[in-house]
């Protein structure tokens, strides 16, 4: 199997923990994009949805299925989306596509993540996989020099701007050995609008796709 249908595989476990008549909070990028085409297959059996992105909310509509505003809505029973690096503690490091305060916000907002990677994204220890913060656009060297203090080197995403108009650091060169701690401290830099450790509120399941199968860790 190759990382794509490992991908499609693990999306399609994830339809398992959709609830009749409820709202679904989605994520975004590749991983999550194989869970909407997935929920298009039963979409007359769910309220709508609440996406964490533009795109995805673009994907959805595609597909027919009803996007909410998260104001509109209650608290959400499931959220499901990737992640670019995860540990068997389900502490996840996201943002790879840019949409991670959304993504947080969701997440925070529903009652259940399950979390869908392929096995290429489980680690022992985050951060390989280059970590990205958002940033408020005037705050950008200022984050940038605090980050350095911090031990990593930031780097500015080119040409990229998130959905809420600002600007991604993706920091390289981290192994984090405390992410919830590494979490806290990176938010509480002023014009951080967050980072994408997940780590402080991990997911609630992780499924791991793999060539023999869909693994499911809690
Ligand atoms: C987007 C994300 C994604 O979940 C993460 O980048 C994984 O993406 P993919 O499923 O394409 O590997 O956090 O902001």
């Amino acid at each position: 199997m190759n990382q794509d249908e490992m991908k499609r595989e693990v999306a399609r476990a994830a339809i398992e923990y959709v609830e009749t008549d409820t709202v679904i909070g989605v994520g975004t990028g590749s991983t999550a994009n194989y869970f909407i085409d997935e929920l298009a297959n039963i979409k007359g059996r769910i309220e709508g949805t609440v996406a964490s992105s533009n795109a995805s909310a673009e994907r959805l509509k595609g597909h027919g299925i009803p996007v909410y505003n998260l104001n509109d809505v209650g608290d959400i029973g499931l959220y499901v989306d990737g992640a670019d690096e995860t540990t068997r503690h389900l502490q996840l490091t996201k943002g790879g596509g840019g949409a991670l305060t959304r993504e947080k916000i969701v997440a925070a907002a529903s009652e259940k993540f399950v979390c869908i990677v392929d096995d290429t994204k489980v680690v022992d220890i985050l951060g390989a996989f280059p970590l990205p913060i958002e940033v408020i656009p005037m705050a950008r060297s200022y984050v940038a020099r605090q980050v350095v203090k911090l031990g990593g080197e930031p780097v500015l995403r080119e040409g990229f701007t998130t959905d809420n108009g600002n600007l991604i650091l993706d920091v390289h060169g981290l192994s984090i050995m405390e992410p919830s701690r590494l979490e806290a401290q990176l938010n509480n830099i002023p014009g951080v609008v967050t980072n994408g450790l997940f780590a402080m509120d991990p997911a609630d399941v992780l499924l791991v796709g793999s060539s023999s199968g869909v693994e499911t860790v809690r």
